[in-house]
Order: structure tokens, then C-alpha cells, then sequence
């Protein structure tokens, strides 16, 4: 015991870690001139990221850049994401598992699906797709869980050359139909529920609600979870609903060639939040972003064949795309999908998955990290978590204390913890050390990936020195940006680079990405990602817009205003806190409550639902009449108010506060 108190005296006073011994002798990347080679030898450094692909056509040039900020990676060359994924292992490891698919424990159904299998499934439901008309550059939407069906969906998209749209299953049918809409999507998958904690959950009806909501006819697909646990849910299929099961039989033995996809050609869109209310479609390339999630994940999370790779992401996020789906299917190796949630049936969970499939790089989020604290360390220690090699975080900034608690309690300080800031728009991996290379100091991201240029300025654009804060910015581009906003090419400029750009020149030079993200840097150049500095809200590493979720407010019967803000919490790093003028002050709160709460839930999903609502005569504006959410998040964190001498009603903040802290 007293030895145990030394050693977390000790955790808790070392800032500063070296990457573990035994990783290091056996790391994809070790050598630290690697940032040296790589800014020399811009752009063609990313040469080594593009031959970890099998292409069909060599491409000419690496990088044309002669139309900032519309770049283009590896251009001339052409390939397929289905067969980089699936068909080019089949003659070296097509017995080996591709996915370890753990279902959720209600129906104890896993399944270890083969390179073999994999490339058997996803040719039938590619034929499957195109039989039900599916063209080239159709985008196909799904709204799915977490089951095998979910990727196979994605690699038979790509197989066609048909662009996915991803649509996470915990979003509402207006949310669905919204993205629908705006992708122009005549085809969808989905499926008739799933199991969560135990119990089957209707997914249908809401997605059958969303295709109503489409201005087009939808063909849809959908996959049988449930079987006959389902049957309550009375769901049978009409005429333009197709049970996948059916369709895959239908095409038993079916092959489809893969088809040859420029470079540039649009593997997917995803949907994220931005400021305004109107969700962004992200555009992914074919060559550079899987390029950069195939190097991401060798260089960052030391991906090789032979592992067996868990991350518990969400394939509805980008988090589940580039790393569960395309980056380690495309280096060959086995990579983990679970259905459930982590405290089901015991909060043991993922360490029971580590244990039984002998796992080697685990990829979670802080939130989930800081669950596990609050669960207690008797969970691992129950398990033998010994094949783990390597940890890695992502979607919020982790303090010191969740990063050395997962260090000791699931690492065995035998782990590299690899920090890894980026977002749905830079497909994978931007800053982060290179965990057989840097030292990891807890809390700090680490430096830009090689060949990454980001840097932190201020509000003019101009580089804070070492020890200064400002915005993270990236001034070159890199393979797996996204290309635009889907059909919004102005949009893509306006959110991303008109603030410190340039935006009249067609000098590369002059253009700068701005994630929207503040940020610090130390004398070592590793940079500290603060969050958010637009109006998004990071709950649990889901990025959600006030703006989306102020309109769903306000369209709730009674309300005439609505404020939304993103308040500290321990646990999700942040919750939703919304502040409510009603029409009528005389109304039934608790009434107006639910229906807000309902309002929030049918429009964006269980996700954004507030934590807490406060109902008030007024909202704090300035003079020209901006409602100044920074004051309410003041309130909202219990923090000393800032300035309000610019605020047109300055006894509000007052009321509101004193409301606040009545409650
Ligand atoms: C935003 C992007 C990247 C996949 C999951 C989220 C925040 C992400 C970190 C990190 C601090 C982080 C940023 C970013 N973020 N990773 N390691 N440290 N903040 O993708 O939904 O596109 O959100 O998540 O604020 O801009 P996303």
C-alpha cells in the first residue's frame, strides 16, 4: 500500500513522460529526424503515405495547389477504397479477421468476420445496391448501429463509386431527413433496431419518419438486428423498404469489380456542426484521405497487420470512419467494432473485450476515460489487459489526471498515450506526438504531426511567441482535408479560411485553415488544444451547434427565445444549459420543460437534450441586440461575470444569476 501511494505521489508530480522502452523497440516510426525530412521535403514527403496504397493508375503530381483553397492531393492517379480495404489483403490474410464485431451482450452475438468474408459480403450487397439502381456518385445515406452491416455498407458504397453520407442512428428523423435533403440522397440503410443494455430498441420508425420528411422518393434498405425480438415493434417492410438478408442471398456468389475512382472523386460526406443553424457537408477524396488515415494509423496508433485494434467510437462520427473503418482496414489488420455501451452489463466491459481478444491499441475518448475513474480501478484490474500496447484519446482536451489514471490503470505504464487533436474536416490525425518518438507530457496534445504546419496566432494572424495562447491554425494544406462544404464552395471558404487568409489570392502562401479551435504552445512546440472557440458545444466529444439546437428550442409551442451555451461538467467536459423566454410568464414550467426537451430530442436527438433550463424574462444583450452568451456561460460555470457595460439590460445578468443559484 505505501509503495502504491508513492507511486501515484509520483504520477502525480512527473509532467513529463518518455515513450516506454519496450514500445519504442518495436515502433513503426522511431526516428526523430522524421520532422526534418518531412518539412524539406514538402509536399513530397506525403509520397510514403500514398505507397501504403495499391493504386490502379499512378498519380502525376502529389500536390496541385494552383487554386487555393480548392487543393487537390495525388492527382491523375486512380484506385478504390473497397479494394485498398478488403480485396489486395485477401492473398496474404484472407483467413486472418478483418472485423471482431462484439454484439451487444443481450443476444451474445459476435462474430469474427475474415478478410475473406468480408470481400464476399461487401461484393454481394455492392451488387445488391447496384441492382436497386445505385449509380456512380449517388450518395447513399445510412442511419445504422453498430453491427457488421454498418461498414460492409460503406465498403460496397465505395466499391460502386457511390459517396456515403452517415447519418449517427442516435439522430433524429428530422435530423436524417435534413441531410437527406441537402446531400440530395435517393437510397438509405438502416436498420429494424438495436439492443441497448439489454433490451431492443426501435430504430425504424425514426428513420421511416425521416424519409416522410424527404423531398424525394428514397429507396430503402434494411438490415433485421433483432429477428424475432423485433416483432413488437410490428415493422413490416413496404414496397420501397428491401430487407438486406434478402437482397445479400438474392446476390449470393455476386462479384462487382471494383470501380476505378480518380484521386479526387468523392469517397464521402459527413455532416457536422458548424455556427449557423445549417449542418456542414464535409467532403472527403478518394486518395488523400485515405492516404492519411492509412499513415495516421501506423505512424500514431502503430497499427501492423497482426494486431487486433479496438476503438470505441461510433462509425457515425469521423472517429469511427477514419479508424475504425478505413485506416486500419487499409493497412490489413483486425480492427474492433462493439455494439453496446461500456457499463453493460458491467463496467467492465471493455476490459472483458481487451482480455477475451487479447487487444492491442485501445482508442477512447476522455469522457469515456473519465467514466472509468469514477468507476473505480477494480474494473481493469480484473482483467488482464497485457497485450495492450498502446492507448489513445480524441474529440476534447484530457486533464493531467484522467491521462495518468489511464496511463497507470490500462497502460500498466507500459503504454504510450497518444493525444490526438483533429476533426471531422482534417479526416484524421493533425496533432499528436508520434508515440515511438516524443515524450508525452499529460495534457498537452504534442507537437503538429511531420509535415503538418500548424501554428497559434492571435487575432491578427500574426505567431504567439512559446508560452503564448491564441488560435491554431494550419498555413499548408495536407492529404486528408477536406476538399469543401458539398456543393458550398463559398460556404467552405467563409468557415474555414477567410479569417486569416487572403481570400482574393491564388498564392498558396496567403491561405490559412482555421479550425475554430484555441490553443497554446511551449517552448517545444507541443500545443495544448483549449476547445471551441465558435459557438459549438463539445458534449462527451459530440459536436453539437447552438444554433441548431436555439431553433429547435424556439419551436417549441411557447417559447419566444432561446439562448443556448455550453457548460462546464466533470464527467461530458461539457452539457447544454438553455436559458428560455417564454411567450407567457404565467405558464406551466414543468410543461414547457418537456416540451422543449421533446422538441430538442425530435429535432437533433436524445444528445442535445439541456441538462438544465432556465426560464427568464429576458437575455442579456448588447446594444445592438447580440444576446452575449458569454455572460451565460459565466452563470452557467459559476464564474465571476466579466464585463457587462456593454449590455443594453445589465440588471438581467443579476436576475438571472441569482435564479441560477437558487436553484
Ligand atoms: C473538435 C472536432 C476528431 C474526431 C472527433 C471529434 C475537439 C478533438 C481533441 C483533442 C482537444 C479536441 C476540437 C475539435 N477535439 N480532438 N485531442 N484535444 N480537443 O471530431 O466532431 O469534428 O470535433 O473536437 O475542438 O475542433 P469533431
Amino acid at each position: 500500500m505505501v509503495e502504491n501511494d508513492n507511486l501515484e505521489t509520483r504520477l502525480a508530480e512527473q509532467d513529463v513522460f518518455e515513450p516506454p522502452e519496450s514500445f519504442v523497440e518495436q515502433a513503426n516510426v522511431t526516428d526523430p529526424n522524421i520532422y526534418e525530412e518531412f518539412e524539406e521535403n514538402w509536399p513530397e514527403c506525403w509520397e510514403g503515405a500514398a505507397d501504403l496504397l495499391d493504386w490502379y493508375d499512378d498519380y502525376d503530381q502529389v500536390l496541385d495547389d494552383s487554386n487555393p483553397p480548392f487543393y487537390e492531393w495525388f492527382t491523375g492517379g486512380t484506385l478504390n477504397a473497397s479494394h485498398e480495404c478488403v480485396d489486395r489483403h485477401l492473398s496474404e490474410r484472407g483467413d486472418e479477421v478483418a472485423i471482431e464485431w462484439v454484439g451487444e451482450p443481450a443476444d451474445e452475438a459476435d462474430r469474427s468476420i475474415t478478410y475473406e468474408e468480408l470481400h464476399r459480403e461487401v461484393n454481394e450487397f455492392a451488387a445488391a445496391l447496384r441492382d436497386l439502381g445505385v449509380g456512380e456518385d449517388d450518395v447513399v445515406t445510412m442511419h445504422m448501429p453498430m453491427i457488421p452491416a454498418h461498414p460492409i455498407a460503406l465498403l460496397a458504397c465505395a466499391r460502386i463509386g457511390a459517396p456515403h453520407s452517415v447519418v449517427f442512428a442516435g439522430f433524429s428523423a428530422e435530423a436524417l431527413a435534413e441531410r437527406m435533403n441537402a446531400a440530395d440522397s435517393e437510397y438509405l440503410v438502416t436498420a429494424d433496431g438495436y439492443y441497448r443494455r439489454g433490451d431492443p430498441l426501435d430504430h425504424l420508425s425514426k428513420s421511416r419518419e425521416g424519409v416522410e420528411k424527404v423531398e424525394h422518393d428514397v429507396e430503402t434498405v434494411v438490415v433485421d438486428r433483432l429477428g424475432p425480438n423485433g416483432d413488437d415493434f410490428g415493422h413490416d417492410l413496404d414496397e420501397d423498404e428491401h430487407d438486406y438478408a434478402d437482397l445479400v442471398a438474392d446476390h449470393a456468389g455476386a462479384t462487382v469489380e471494383p470501380v476505378a475512382r480518380d484521386a479526387e472523386d468523392m469517397l464521402f460526406l459527413m455532416y457536422t456542426s458548424g455556427t449557423t443553424g445549417q449542418p456542414k457537408g464535409v467532403k472527403h477524396t478518394t486518395a488523400g484521405y485515405l492516404a492519411w488515415t492509412a499513415w495516421t494509423s501506423q505512424a500514431v496508433l502503430d497499427v501492423k497487420p497482426e494486431d487486433t485494434y479496438f476503438c470505441s467510437a461510433d462509425i457515425g462520427w469521423i472517429t469511427g470512419h477514419s479508424y475504425i473503418v478505413y485506416g486500419p482496414l487499409a493497412l490489413g489488420t483486425t480492427t474492433t467494432m462493439y455494439e453496446g455501451a461500456p457499463d453493460y452489463p458491467a463496467e467492465d466491459r471493455f476490459w472483458e473485450i481487451v482480455d477475451d481478444l487479447d487487444v492491442t491499441q485501445f482508442y477512447t475518448a476522455p469522457t469515456a476515460i473519465r467514466s472509468f475513474m469514477k468507476w473505480g480501478a477494480e474494473h481493469p484490474q480484473r482483467h488482464d489487459l497485457s497485450s495492450l500496447r498502446l492507448l489513445g484519446t480524441v474529440g476534447e482536451p484530457i486533464n493531467p489526471k484522467p491521462w495518468k489514471w489511464y496511463y497507470k490503470h490500462i497502460g500498466g505504464e507500459e503504454c504510450p498515450i497518444v493525444d490526438t487533436w483533429w476533426q471531422t474536416e482534417t479526416g484524421g490525425h493533425m496533432v499528436t506526438t508520434l508515440p515511438g518518438v516524443n515524450d508525452m507530457k499529460p495534457g498537452s496534445a504534442g507537437p503538429a504531426l511531420p509535415g503538418v504546419d500548424a501554428r497559434i496566432v492571435d487575432g491578427n494572424g500574426e505567431e504567439v511567441p512559446a508560452g503564448g495562447a491564441g488560435y491554431l491554425t494550419v498555413q499548408k494544406p495536407w492529404p486528408g482535408m477536406l476538399r469543401t462544404l458539398y456543393k458550398n464552395d463559398e460556404r467552405f471558404i467563409d468557415e474555414y479560411w477567410a479569417e486569416y487568409s487572403d481570400t482574393d489570392s491564388d498564392d498558396p502562401e496567403d491561405w490559412v485553415y482555421f479550425p475554430e479551435d484555441g490553443a497554446k504552445i511551449d517552448d517545444e512546440d507541443y500545443i495544448t488544444v483549449v476547445g471551441r472557440v465558435d459557438d459549438v458545444v463539445n458534449v462527451s466529444g459530440h459536436r453539437l451547434g447552438t444554433m441548431e439546437i436555439e431553433s429547435a428550442v424556439v419551436s417549441a409551442e411557447g417559447v419566444a427565445e432561446a439562448a443556448i451555451v455550453g457548460a462546464s461538467d466533470d464527467l461530458k467536459g461539457e452539457v447544454i444549459h438553455a436559458y428560455v423566454i417564454l411567450e407567457d410568464d404565467d405558464a406551466d414550467e414543468d410543461e414547457l420543460r418537456e416540451r422543449i426537451e421533446a422538441a430538442v430530442e425530435d429535432q437533433i436527438g436524445p444528445i442535445a437534450r439541456p441538462a438544465k433550463i432556465v426560464f427568464t424574462p429576458e437575455l442579456p444583450k448588447t446594444r445592438s441586440g447580440k444576446i452575449m452568451r458569454r455572460l451565460l456561460e459565466e452563470i452557467s460555470d459559476g464564474e465571476e461575470l466579466g464585463d457587462t457595460s456593454t449590455l443594453r439590460n445589465p440588471d438581467i445578468v443579476r436576475n438571472i444569476e441569482a435564479e441560477v443559484r437558487g436553484e
